[in-house]
């Protein structure tokens, strides 16, 4: 009996172990599949024990540059390749990173995380990963942060490039009505925020880490010096590809 059950727990690890296809079933997969299912299937194929992975990836990557593989796929597949390492991948990807960091426009580094991502994982980036801060600083119908506008006024009703663009460029466009400025006042102090209401004799901010409002009356201000956005430019840099995808689609499309 233990003899039994020890066996048939070395025969799980070993099936376990083993790929869930061989790379003929992979292919059809890629050939036939659909998205999510061609996304799974670069994602096994990142690990993939059998050497003909390469090829299939290769293959996939000649359709990219033949502008015939989906944009919802492309960093499923650069990230597959990436993760087989072999020099000839690393050279590909290298070179594509390359020629796009030389485009006047900033943002074509990042054309993979435009399409294809997961809303429910870019609720969690968006609400949970310290390094993204996004829900200190904004709400979603109505739940997080009042420092910056509400975001769930963009589902369905802006282009994912806005999007992606306002997360990595946040100076490029600052969204109506929400401004930030520094106001030198009489008594010499400074006060700093992003204007949430102005009449003709106060003006109302936010602040920059709570949200918090607080008014002032005009007649104090001496000076008024406009400020970035208080997003850093710099989410680029600390959140993956993968994680800018996800969000991207979440604010998109929700979760
Ligand atoms: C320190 C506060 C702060 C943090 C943190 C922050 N934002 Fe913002 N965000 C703002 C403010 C203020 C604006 C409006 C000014 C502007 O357009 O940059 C804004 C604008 C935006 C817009 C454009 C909205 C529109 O109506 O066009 C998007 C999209 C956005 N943020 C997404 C994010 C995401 C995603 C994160 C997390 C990765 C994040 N922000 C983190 C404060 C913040």
């Amino acid at each position: 009996m233990i003899a039994a059950s020890a066996s048939s727990r070395a025969d799980d690890l070993v099936n376990a172990a083993q790929p869930e296809r061989t790379i003929a079933e992979e292919t059809v997969v890629q050939e036939k599949g659909r998205l999510s299912a061609r996304r799974r299937s670069f994602a096994r194929l990142a690990t993939h024990p059998d050497p003909a992975a390469d090829a299939l990836l290769r293959a996939q990557f000649d359709l990219y540059r033949s502008h015939d593989l989906p944009p919802a796929l492309w960093l499923d597949l650069f990230e597959a390749m990436a993760k087989r390492g072999s020099a000839e991948f690393k050279a590909q990807l290298a070179e594509r990173e390359e020629r796009l960091a030389k485009s006047p426009d900033p943002l074509r580094r990042f054309e993979e995380c435009l399409e294809g991502g997961d809303g429910e994982q870019g609720r969690a980036v968006f609400e949970k990963k310290p390094e993204a801060g996004c829900v200190r600083c904004h709400s979603m119908d109505g739940k997080g942060g009042q420092v910056g506008p509400d975001l769930a006024w963009l589902r369905h009703n802006t282009e994912r490039a806005h999007i992606l663009e306002s997360i990595l460029l946040p100076n490029a466009t600052i969204a109506t009505g929400f401004n930030s400025v520094a106001l030198k006042l009489k008594n010499g102090e400074t006060v700093a925020g992003v204007v949430r209401g102005e009449s003709a004799v106060d003006i109302t901010l936010a602040s920059f880490t709570d949200g918090k409002r607080s008014t002032v009356k005009l007649a104090k201000v001496v000076e008024r010096t406009p400020l970035p956005s208080p997003m850093t430019p710099a989410f680029g840099q600390v959140l993956s590809k993968r994680a800018i995808r996800d969000l991207v689609q979440f604010i998109a499309e929700g979760d």
